[in-house]
């Protein structure tokens, strides 16, 4: 078995070659195989390759698949460390081996033909015979590799083919991904009919020139001929340059794609082409000679049943699902993609940075001593996997860029991809983080840099190299958040080198488990693993958005819009659209209710262009309600590409009554429709509605991952000052003749520090009015969680109504997608399922909200004039305190919190942490709300 130590190389494979469709028999040998599981490769039995042998007692298994997903072994999950002794090319003697077996028929069509098997992807190592006859070793998981199989093949009868596909092998070392070790044949095993002189391969380089031309040159087999019937092209010889005349462009915002035809004697191949220039230009990087800006995600490929297989639909729904957030860039992290998703990626349209399956970030651990980017031993077998990709997709114009992996430290093996790479395809400017000083690279490319360094950058203070900018990674989106989305969206619109950057990450990696729930890395006793970071994504692992991809699809629109009343400045960010077709929908609105409405067109706002348009006049209602002017500006397919909104008239503040003085009445104080109790204090009742738990200040939060994580995460600081436990003591309750005031100290066990707090209460109709006012003492040197109050109510008022911002979660640096207006949901609703029970759900900016029973009886609240709200039915220790979903279990309170101010999000599990303007410094405060008790439908609201 030295093929396992083989420094990574493949053996027996053909030359690589492109990806694409042609009239020769193929057929796809997906489906039910035969398997079994073996703990070693020693103790995987031989002979099983014999056509003769008998597999019936082995389990059945579908090809393509992950094996540990259909309960064969387990998954294993870790991000920067190797789950096995660094000492390469060896790997551990338990080294789990998976035999697979298919018996087929082969169609007499391929009579007389060569053929080929084609794996499209084995994780890590399979060894493969056809017909008893071995045929050779993949490695490379992530690429495709062919076997010659003309000579071992039988035509019109049945054939036999036998895979041992390793876990472990040398070409784990370069595969170190922060993602789960999935091991087995999870891409498309296919056998592929090769005539003699036929479309082997095809090199298409289509242009696109300044005068509207398209350029055309095709390499491919001797004596072919090329054809783009779209464009009267017929018959062209290969390998030849032509003018194509006039053609409309690839873009990724307008992907039109032509079909080419090459055909020899004995094969036609069809291609989707399209015809783009991708150049740097003056430090910039364009395409077609316009700067573009990279709004980008970075793209694992994953399923929460399956693993590393997306089936296709799944893959075309995301896709859809990003151009709907206006997501036009796809870093395929960190390996390239099933080629399929790249076939999607030509039709909807993605400027992709197609990234080579290497890793080798483990090699950190131990100071980068032994790394195989610079070990020659592992040379062939790094240039061999940029060979592998770019070949395959050559031929993709989405494909703007290639990356040579991820992590990999540095080294000369890096050097020599990118020299192979350069040679092959000068066309495509060369992308890998890791070369800080660029030696090998086009672009200047960093993960996680802080805003104010990219402002920095963008600035030319940085002293690098004077090439485009772009954020490999940026914005981590683990749990909630990420918060800053907007700031660094500003930054690419500053400054023209500044040319965008890639999410980290789309999906979060979780694999389902019965319930709804979704497992991470310890879930399956892994001994070394890294928890809830593969769960970092945009959207949850059924591909749920979370509030994150909202909010980034705000920040992504296209078009900005700044609303003043009577009119819109309208700018378009697209590089190549205009704004032909799109419209303007307005409302005007009045405590929410719309008064007025229409749609008006928009003028073709040329690409980058600015362009101001008046709106019918729509006077605001007489009265006294709040009110706004609201524009959504709509695609001519129905896509938003934009909103915005201004504020026409504030609405009322709230109106004290005068009441009776407060007076203590059977050993309660009463005030108007106000009830306290006497020992904290604490409202019990506001007329009809009996309060569980009267408000009570608090600044806790369950720490939301980038609170955890990070080099210094606030929410060690926080417990350690005791945030999570403050107690509450009464100073004394002051009656006096309009007003209730309760002074307390709020301070944690062992602490010195405290919040002064005074709830003072004042009468309003069939209610009262809180104003809280806070005062630190003793030195606050951490940021507050929150600042606001929590209650507790009968657990029937689960409906919510609002007028505010929404009907999205939004925390003050993630508050672009939300909107003021009204909104309803449920208390159930309200929560965000984050994998890892974190804080969320919190709805800003409210004006009131009411949380009503089925009777509509329930409680009022309005901010003065506005507060922030978290309704879920178990506590803040209880969301702390849990794991997974399935760990949050309803209980029979409401708690609802009302916010004067949050910390903001950041991202700091991996980044930056909150912008100054987002963290909430423990200083005075004061703030208010009323409280009004609603008595259903037998009252008034
Ligand atoms: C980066 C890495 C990604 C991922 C991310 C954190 O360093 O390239 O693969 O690990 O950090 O989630």
């Amino acid at each position: 078995m030295e093929y396992l130590t083989g420094f990574g190389r493949p053996i027996g494979t053909c030359a690589p070659r492109a990806a694409f469709d042609t009239d020769a028999p193929r057929l796809s040998l997906n489906g039910v195989w035969r398997f079994r599981l073996a703990p070693s490769a020693a103790e995987a039995a031989d002979g099983f390759w014999a056509p003769g042998f008998d597999d019936s007692g082995w389990s059945r298994l579908p090809v393509p698949s992950s094996w540990p997903m259909h309960g064969h072994g387990r998954p294993a999950y870790t991000n920067v460390v190797y789950p096995f002794p660094l000492d390469p090319p060896h790997v551990p003697t338990d080294n789990p081996t998976g035999d697979h077996r298919l018996v087929f028929e082969v169609p007499a069509a391929f009579e007389g033909l060569g053929a080929r098997l084609r794996f499209d992807g084995v994780d890590s190592c399979g060894r493969v015979w056809l017909n008893g006859v071995e045929l050779g070793v993949t490695q490379g998981s992530r690429l495709p590799a062919e076997f010659d199989v003309t000579a071992a093949l039988r035509p019109g009868g049945t054939n036999v083919l036998a895979v041992r596909v390793h876990q472990w092998s040398a070409g784990s070392y370069l595969e170190d991904q922060d993602m789960w070790w999935l091991p087995g044949i999870f891409r498309d095993v296919t056998l592929l009919a090769r005539p003699a002189g036929g479309v082997d391969d095809v090199f298409v380089h289509a242009t696109f020139e300044p005068g509207g031309h398209g350029r055309l040159r095709v390499d491919g087999p001797p004596g072919a001929t090329v054809s783009i019937p779209a464009l009267g092209l017929a018959g062209l010889p290969a390998g030849v340059a032509h003018d194509a005349g006039p053609v409309e462009p690839w873009t990724a915002e307008t992907p039109r794609l032509y079909e080419l035809v090459v055909a020899t004697a004995t094969e036609t191949a069809t291609l989707r082409v399209g015809f783009r220039t991708v150049a740097i230009t003056g430090g910039i990087l364009t395409v077609n000679g316009r700067r573009i800006v990279l709004r980008g995600v970075n793209r694992h490929e994953f399923h929460p049943d399956l693993g590393r297989v997306v089936p296709i639909e799944v893959v075309r729904a995301e896709l859809e699902l990003m151009r709907r957030h206006h997501v036009n860039a796809i870093r395929t992290s960190h390996y390239p993609p099933h080629p399929a998703v790249l076939d999607l990626c030509d039709e909807l349209g993605f400027w992709v940075l197609d990234e080579c399956d290497y890793e080798t970030h483990g090699f950190e651990t131990v100071g980068w001593r032994g790394n195989p980017s610079d070990d020659p031993r592992f040379a062939e077998a790094c240039v061999d996997r940029m060979r592998r990709m770019v070949e395959r997709d050559k031929n993709h114009p989405s494909v703007i860029m290639w990356s040579l992996g991820n992590e990999a430290g540095v080294g000369a093996n890096l050097g020599l991809m990118a020299d192979w790479a350069r040679e092959r395809d000068p066309d495509r400017p060369l992308h890998y983080e890791g070369d800080r000083g660029c030696a090998h690279v086009d672009v200047y490319s960093r993960m996680y840099a802080t805003h104010a360094e990219v402002d920095a950058i963008g600035r030319g203070e940085d002293h690098g190299p004077h090439l485009p900018f772009i954020l490999c990674e940026y914005a981590h989106a683990m749990g909630n958040g990420p918060g800053g989305l907007a700031e660094y969206d500003e930054l690419f619109d500053r400054h023209p080198r500044c040319q965008g950057g890639f999410v980290w990450e789309w999906l979060d990696h979780g694999i389902r488990r019965p319930g709804g729930d979704f497992a991470y890395g310890g879930d399956f006793g892994e001994p070394l693993h890294d928890g809830n970071f593969v769960i970092d994504g945009l959207v949850f692992p059924d591909r749920t958005p979370s509030p994150g991809l909202t909010e980034l699809g705000a920040v992504y629109a296209p078009v900005r819009l700044a609303v003043r009343p009577g009119e819109v400045t309208v700018r378009n960010r697209y590089a190549f659209r205009s704004l032909g077709g799109a419209g303007l929908h307005w409302s005007v609105t009045v405590d929410g209710v719309p008064s007025a409405e229409g749609a008006v067109r928009l003028p073709a706002v040329a690409a980058g262009q600015t362009a101001v348009v008046a709106l019918p006049h729509a006077p605001v209602p007489p009265g006294t309600g709040e009110a706004w002017l609201t524009v959504h500006a709509v695609a001519a397919d129905g896509l938003e590409i934009g909103s915005g909104q201004v504020q026409l008239r504030a609405g009322p503040a709230p109106v004290a009554v005068s009441m009776p003085a407060p007076r203590r009445e059977g050993g309660v104080i009463r005030f108007g429709a106000a009830e306290f109790e006497p020992v904290h204090g604490r409202l019990t009742r506001l007329g009809d509605l009996a309060l569980p738990r009267g408000p009570v200040l608090d600044v806790w939060r369950a720490p939301i991952d980038n609170d955890r994580l990070g080099p210094d995460p606030v929410a060690g600081r926080w417990r350690a000052a005791g945030l999570h436990r403050m107690t509450h003591r009464l100073l004394g309750i002051d009656l006096a003749p309009d007003a209730v005031v309760v002074a307390t100290r709020v301070a944690a066990a062992s602490s010195d520090r405290a919040l002064l707090t005074w709830y003072t209460w004042r009468p309003v109709d069939r209610g009262a009015e809180l104003t809280v006012r806070v005062e630190p003492t003793g030195g606050w040197d951490v940021p507050l969680p929150r600042l606001g109050v929590r209650l507790e109510l009968p657990p029937d008022l689960g409906d919510v109504s609002w007028f505010g911002a929404g009907p999205g979660e939004a925390y003050p640096d993630s508050r672009t997608a939300a909107l003021i207006g009204r909104y309803r949901s449920t208390v159930d609703d309200l929560a965000t399922p984050y994998v890892y029970p974190q804080e969320n759900g919190n709805r800003a900016d409210a004006r009131w909200l009411t949380l009503t029973g089925p009777d509509g009886t329930g409680l009022r609240v309005e901010g003065a004039p506005r507060i922030d709200f978290t309704a879920r039915r178990w506590s803040t220790p209880d969301l702390d305190a849990a794991r997974h979903r399935a760990d949050l279990v309803p209980g029979d309170r409401i708690h609802l919190h009302l916010d004067h101010a949050h910390h903001g999000l950041g991202s700091a599990a991996c980044g930056p942490g909150v912008l100054p303007p987002y963290v909430l410094r423990a200083e005075p405060a004061t703030f208010s709300v009323v409280f009004r008790a609603l008595p259903g439908s037998r009252g008034r609201r």
